[in-house]
């Protein structure tokens, strides 16, 4: 390999970066990529308003009007690159068995051997970053680090949002601490020559989302959106970190963590799993009632991902590996997440939503607030959009899966604990999908076992969070279907053999809770309010924590009665609880027989605990 010093580029280590195996890698990637130069990012406020400065001249970002949003930012991606691809993403363990019947797969050499031609040179023409971010607080024993060679200025600036990204990284890795290599490429080389004549370069044919979990490394070539380019998102805190966890006794997991206290000052933690799109950001943000609910406060943690370790003292300690946001736009309004909202205030990177006249940003639902729909936008492909456009075309003015970056700091609901580097002890998990029918309200789990089969049998209607159809129902163990770095079956295992460890300590397992908020009516609309009322389904569960409620028992686990759940300023009937709750059996008949066709995919190393869970609810479902 060429020597990046022969061809005559200089590697710019700053003197801070003491770490050589670090530098070396640096090195041969330079080789490899061939970069006109490399920039590594220190994290400074100067030198995002550098690249944020540098992103408007290229035509990336537009400047937002300053009386409007300040510090704020619009890029619209190119129209082939706007969300997750599921279908390009790999597992590349050594053995096929271990990344299982759900993930992609390629043996790790061959892996490399498709790479390798397409990594020669990706970045020719353009800037190679150097962004060394944590994942969890600096210096957390429950933390990661990783570093990320991009050659996307919007990933810089992303990640700078999204994570503890900057020099005191360097601090903590020393000269020899671990680090997570995350490479990743637009993958569009410019010629000698060239001027780079687009404002969302990315490669609109070839895509690849590589994790090599033996070796843990991350190669992502392609794409320039979310997940499939910020990597310490998906790719390091989940794909990664779930396999790391499988090792090592602990759980990354696609769950928001919130802490909620009660008018007695008493405070619950609870981590919740709810698949892309469906309701993490807004549960982590959720401003509760007022009528009946004075007292109560909900306080973000995280809104996506949650590490969770055991501690000796028996309980589950989590921290977000994240300190940014990156969330659904659509549907945000200060009726459903009014801390959200305000969390847009300034110093926001939206991507994909639409531009108003006056130089703000709008997208499908935000009219609420105003009660107007402004008469021309531009959409986030650039083109003019009105109401009857809208109306004859039926065209988005924001993408569906349009979104912003925002630091934590922004969100006015942020927890005081949500930067512990001990993290906080979970009294609850809960499960939900997207489904219009069949699955209840909310039911508790009677057992461990049995709240692991709830979260490994889950379904969810697909959403826009990845590319793909929409609105059909596919099984979603525990929100990690896209996620999960490694044999599914052996990840049920991993969650079953956890009752194991805590209950050595003779401390209380935290309570599993299934939830579904999507149950719509016969004419499609959602019966169950959402949002904000959800904390009567919360507060329902830590009396629940507290047993001061009983539930009855369903055959699909305990589920409150009517006159338990706070209906104070609601006005919901009987007949419309019934709606949300009720346990039909043809259609839960139906659902068994999706379980065994899940279970079948799944044979290979499935634990017998489970299936002995479902032939207990099929007996269940049969005296009903
Ligand atoms: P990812 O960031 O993709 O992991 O999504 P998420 O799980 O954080 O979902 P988010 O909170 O961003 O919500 C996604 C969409 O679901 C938004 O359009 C919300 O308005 C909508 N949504 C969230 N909570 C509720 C709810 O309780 N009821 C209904 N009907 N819709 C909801
Ligand atoms: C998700 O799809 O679950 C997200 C967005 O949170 S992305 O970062 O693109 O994965
Ligand atoms: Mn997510």
């Amino acid at each position: 390999m060429n020597s990046p010093a022969m061809q005559g580029l200089a590697l710019n280590t700053p003197a801070y970066v003491k770490h050589a195996r670090l530098i070396a890698w640096v090195a041969d990637m330079v080789a490899l990529c061939k970069p006109a130069d490399v920039v590594w990012c220190d994290g400074s406020d100067a030198e995002y308003d550098r690249l944020c400065q540098q992103l408007v001249d290229a035509g990336t970002f537009k400047k937002l009007n300053p009386a409007k949003r300040p510090g704020s930012f619009l890029a619209c991606s190119d129209p082939s690159d706007v969300a997750r691809v599921e279908d390009r993403t790999y597992i590349c363990s050594a053995r096929k068995e271990d990344a299982g019947p759900t993930n992609n797969w390629m043996a790790p050499a061959d892996m490399r051997e498709t790479l390798n031609p397409l990594f020669d040179g990706c970045m020719a023409g353009r800037t190679m970053y150097v962004v060394p971010f944590s994942m969890g607080p600096l210096g957390s024993h429950i933390a990661h680090i990783g570093v990320e060679l991009t050659d996307s200025a919007y990933v810089a600036v992303n990640q700078k949002l999204m994570t503890r990204m900057g020099k005191a990284v360097f601090d903590v890795l020393g000269t020899d601490g671990e680090f997570v290599p995350c490479m990743h490429t637009v993958g569009s080389p410019l010629a000698a020559g060239e001027q780079d004549t687009s404002s969302w370069p990315c490669n609109p044919e070839v895509k690849y989302i590589v994790h090599y979990p033996e070796t843990r490394e991350i190669w992502s070539y392609g794409s320039g959106y979310g997940g499939n380019a910020l990597l310490g998102k998906k790719c390091l805190a989940l794909r990664i970190a779930s396999s790391m966890g499988r090792e090592q006794g602990w759980l990354a997991e696609h769950m928001l963590i919130l802490g909620v206290t009660n008018p007695a000052g008493k405070k619950y933690h609870v981590a919740a799993a709810f698949p892309s799109a469906c309701g993490k950001t807004n549960f982590s943000m959720l401003v509760p009632p007022e009528a009946g609910f004075a007292g109560w406060k909900v306080t973000t943690i995280g809104d996506d991902i949650a590490w969770i370790k055991p501690h000796a003292d028996g309980k589950l300690y989590a921290i977000n590996p994240e300190a940014g946001y990156f969330g659904v736009a659509p549907g945000t309004n200060m009726h459903t997440n009014p801390n959200c909202m305000l969390s847009l205030n300034k110093n926001v990177i939206f991507t994909n939503v639409a531009l108003t006249d006056d130089g703000d940003v709008w997208w499908e639902g935000i009219e609420k607030d105003t009660g107007v729909v402004p008469g021309h936008l531009i959409d986030w492909q650039g083109k003019d959009w009105t109401p009857q456009i809208a109306k004859e075309t039926g065209a988005k003015a924001a993408h569906p899966n349009s979104r912003f970056t925002v630091g934590a700091q922004n969100n006015p609901a942020l927890d005081p604990q949500w930067d512990d580097a001990n993290g906080v002890a979970i009294d609850a998990f809960m499960f939900g999908g997207r489904r219009s029918t069949t699955v209840p309200l909310v039911t508790e789990a009677r057992s461990w076992t049995e709240g692991v089969y709830m979260a490994a049998t889950m379904g969810s209607e697909t959403t826009a969070a990845a590319f793909g159809a929409q609105g059909v129902v596919r099984r979603d163990p525990f929100a990690m279907l896209p996620f999960c770095g490694y044999n599914m079956s052996d990840y049920f295992q991993h969650w079953l053999d956890m009752e194991g460890t805590l209950a050595k300590t003779g401390a209380a397992l935290p309570k599993m809770f299934c939830v579904n908020w999507f149950r719509k009516d016969d004419a499609g609309k959602f019966v169950w309010p959402g949002y904000g009322d959800n904390m009567r389904v919360l507060k329902w569960m830590i009396d629940r924590i507290e047993g001061t409620v009983q539930g009855e028992t369903t055959m699909f686990g305990t589920a409150p009665v009517y006159a338990e759940v706070n209906w104070a300023g609601l006005d919901f009937s009987v007949e419309q609880f019934k709606t949300v709750t009720s346990i039909d059996k043809a259609a839960w008949q139906a659902e068994l027989k999706l379980h065994d066709a899940h279970f079948e995919k799944l044979a290979y190393h499935l634990p017998q605990a489970l299936v002995a869970t479902k032939a207990e609810l099929e007996k269940r479902l049969a005296a009903v």
